[in-house]
């Protein structure tokens, strides 16, 4: 059973620490304003490791790992007006230039992010806990959505590269740059889920004001340098400091076009209000979430299981699209959750770089105690812990906790956990399941598991009308990156996937003539001598 010992053991001493080589503290000067790294004289916000140390005491400290500059609205100010500046109201030389140059600037940036793939892969590792297989494969999916992205604007672009002649109007469409967009990640996939924006963004001729997550920061600082060497100054301008301040500034300054935040629709909602024309203002949003699982008695319950387990737990549960509550018949909830906790009793807790580890530390000691409090709140209203040390806390780790039965008057009911906990209710009537997911504030995606054809085609009429993805007899996730990732209600607003990202943060504009001669002696001379990136037939390799 999983005791507070038994987890404070699993925390290095100085010693074993030193063994896994935790990277030297950065302590990042820089802010990436107009092209230039600044150096930031002021104050700094420390920056602590998910992991800590075991001190000869027994006491556990968060590892050092650097610090960050604190910043403020002036230079939030700064940022957005190179941003703006570099837009130009869309004569600047990024807005305007060809999208194949484009396309090699983005080249460039990725054979230098590269260059330094296992120093934020550590970063990630140690700034978050993510598991060291998982932080590499982040690194790599980001890679590989970079690649995804480029050949999808070239195909895009390619199949835009000619004329329409419709009712005697030659036209020719592209999709064209929205401006300036203020693009923020969320912490738990602070590389991949950020780039998943910030590069479809970027290469469709928009400028950005990139605020880093709030854990996950310093994996940013080796990717500073590549983005001024590969980017025309102001294409990307880094903003530090408080969020709650800032971002408010920016959306009220009105200069900014696109806001796309992967975090909180409360957040997300509040601060769309604050642009003075909110018509004014595209949203692209990856909000919360509350993904159900519904266990049909029907289900194949060793693969049901098995998909729940990973579903509610990997990278400890801290996924938008994980597992949050698990509905299961009544007639086999008992034999469900006796194998549940036996799977779950098998997962093991440890360091992020031990080898097949799946529950780590988490990133801050306030969210240990959020999901204490969850927990708490559902045992005093009934709800039982079952698994053997379930809910148990040392440091940063908090061991699952698997919670049965999880009523409508607790905070598991409809709270979004994003954590390690797996809340359990049960049903009669497949109507009360179905009923929970109508119900929520969340559209996300939901998982069904039953081995009946005719029930699974029955509960998937309805159930796409609610959510966006529905995964039978697997868990929800975003992947492939090829597929629509989006979510209704309070859960996503725009869509991402490779090629949707493209169309997210672009606009179709048109260049239209009347099907004259002189209309065709013009355009020719146009394509002909290059005189416009827009009105061009060029083909990209
Ligand atoms: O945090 C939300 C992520 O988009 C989840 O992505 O399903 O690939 O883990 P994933």
């Amino acid at each position: 059973m999983v005791t507070t010992d038994h987890l404070r053991a699993l925390f290095p001493d100085d010693a074993a620490l030193k063994a896994h080589d935790p990277p030297s503290p950065i302590d990042q000067r820089n802010i990436l304003v107009d092209g230039e790294l600044k150096h930031w004289p002021g104050e700094t916000v420390p920056v602590r490791s998910a992991v800590c140390v075991r001190k000869p005491d027994g006491s556990l400290e968060q590892i050092r790992l650097g610090s960050y500059p604190t910043a403020g609205i002036p230079e939030a100010m700064e940022a957005l007006d190179a941003a703006v500046e570099a837009y130009d109201d869309g004569r600047g030389e990024w807005p305007t230039m060809a999208v194949a140059q484009r396309i090699a600037c983005m080249q460039e940036f990725t054979r230098l992010m590269i260059e330094s793939r296992g120093e934020i892969i550590d970063l990630i590792m140690w700034e978050i806990g993510k598991s060291r297989t998982d932080s590499e494969k982040e690194f790599d999916r980001t890679v590989d959505y970079i690649k995804a992205t480029i050949a999808a604007l070239k195909e895009l672009d390619n199949s835009n590269s000619r004329f329409l002649v419709v009712e005697g109007t030659i036209g020719q469409i592209r999709r064209t740059p929205l401006g300036v967009v203020l693009c923020m990640g969320p912490y738990n996939y602070p590389l991949n889920e950020t780039f998943a924006t910030l590069i479809p963004a970027m290469i469709m001729g928009n400028t950005v004001v990139f605020k880093p997550p709030t854990f996950g920061v310093l994996l940013f600082n080796p990717l500073l340098e590549a983005f001024r060497k590969a980017f025309p100054p102001g294409v990307i301008n880094t903003v530090y400091g408080r969020g709650s301040e800032i971002v408010p500034a920016l959306l009220e300054s009105g200069k900014i076009n696109v806001l796309t935040l992967i975090g909180s629709s409360k957040v997300a909602d509040h601060l769309k209000k604050m642009h003075p024309k909110v018509n004014r203002l595209r949203a692209i949003l990856g909000l919360d979430a509350k993904n159900a699982a519904i266990v049909l008695p029907d289900a194949d319950m060793n693969l049901a299981v098995k998909e729940c387990v990973s579903g509610a737990l990997s990278f400890n549960g801290q996924r938008c699209t994980a597992l949050k509550m698990l509905i299961v018949h009544r007639d086999i909830v008992d034999d469900f959750i006796a194998r549940l906790v036996a799977e779950v009793d098998k997962l093991k807790i440890g360091m992020p770089w031990e080898k097949s580890v799946t529950i780590t530390p988490l990133p801050d000691l306030k969210k240990v105690e959020h999901m204490t409090r969850l927990v708490e709140d559902a045992k005093s209203k009934g709800a039982r812990v079952l698994n053997k040390g379930g809910g148990t806390v040392c440091g940063t780790l908090f061991a699952p906790a698997i919670v049965y039965p999880v009523k409508e008057d607790m905070l598991l009911y409809r709270e979004e956990q994003f954590g390690p906990i797996v809340p359990i209710m049960s049903f009669d009537n497949v109507e009360t399941a179905l009923e929970y997911v109508i119900t929520s504030e969340h559209g996300q995606q939901v998982s069904i598991f039953s081995e009946n054809p005719e029930t699974i085609g029955k509960l998937v009429d309805p159930l796409v009308n609610q959510v966006c993805r529905v995964n039978v007899n697997c868990q929800c996730q975003r992947g492939p990156d090829v597929f629509p990732f989006t979510g209704r209600k309070d859960s996503a607003e725009g869509t991402l996937s490779v090629t949707d990202a493209l169309r997210s943060f672009s606009i179709r504009s048109m260049v239209a003539a009347k099907q004259t001669e002189d209309s065709k002696r013009i355009l020719n001379k146009i394509v002909r001598d290059h005189d416009s990136n827009f009105i061009n037939t060029d083909f990209i390799f």
